[in-house]
């Protein structure tokens, strides 16, 4: 059984673990390792720490064995972190994340979701009934690397 919830500062160090293993397992093919890195640190403890004061995020937590699998986050109307665990993939954790966050977003009277997504993510997205605006180019540890902003209308 999968819950999702919340999440509190008890959690960072394992949702911040979790979110490294994923970016390891699943962009090693997609980046560079200096780039994978780079973003690897972005979730250390106390970075991750700082990065929840201002973005909202909710975790998936196997209710079996009390371990968070996925996370989810949103900041304003932009989606922000979306991983679920590699053992975990392709289960209907992600699904139940993304879910749990429109019915919060339409709640809060936004019209509209939107991200950056990497070309990993972008189909999953798409799926979710996401379009793309647009291409943007960032660097990051000296590596361009392009992403996709997109967009998914609200319906109430
Ligand atoms: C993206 C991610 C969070 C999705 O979580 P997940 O648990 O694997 O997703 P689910 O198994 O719940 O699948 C959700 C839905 O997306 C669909 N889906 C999954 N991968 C897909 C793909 N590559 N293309 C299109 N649809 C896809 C599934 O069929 C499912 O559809 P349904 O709910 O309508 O039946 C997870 O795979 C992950 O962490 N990937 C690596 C990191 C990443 O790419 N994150 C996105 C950030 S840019």
């Amino acid at each position: 059984m999968i819950k999702i919830r919340k999440i509190t500062p008890n959690d960072y160090k394992q949702a911040g673990d979790m979110i490294k293993r994923t970016i390891r397992a699943s962009f090693k093919s997609l980046y560079p390792e200096k780039l994978i890195q780079a973003f690897c640190d972005k979730h250390d403890i106390d970075k991750f720490r700082q990065v929840a004061k201002t973005v909202e995020f909710f975790v998936a937590e196997d209710q079996k064995t009390q371990k968070i699998v996925g996370i989810i986050g949103i900041k304003d109307d932009r989606l922000r972190r979306y991983f679920v665990d590699p053992n975990y993939q392709g289960k209907g954790v992600g699904r139940l994340l993304f879910d749990h966050l429109e019915v919060v977003a339409k709640k809060r009277g936004l019209q509209k979701i939107t991200l950056e997504g990497s070309p990993l993510g972008q189909p999953i997205y798409k799926h979710f009934g996401f379009k793309i605006i647009k291409s943007i180019t960032k660097e990051r540890a000296g590596v361009k690397y392009t992403d996709a902003v997109m967009e998914k209308t609200l319906k109430s």
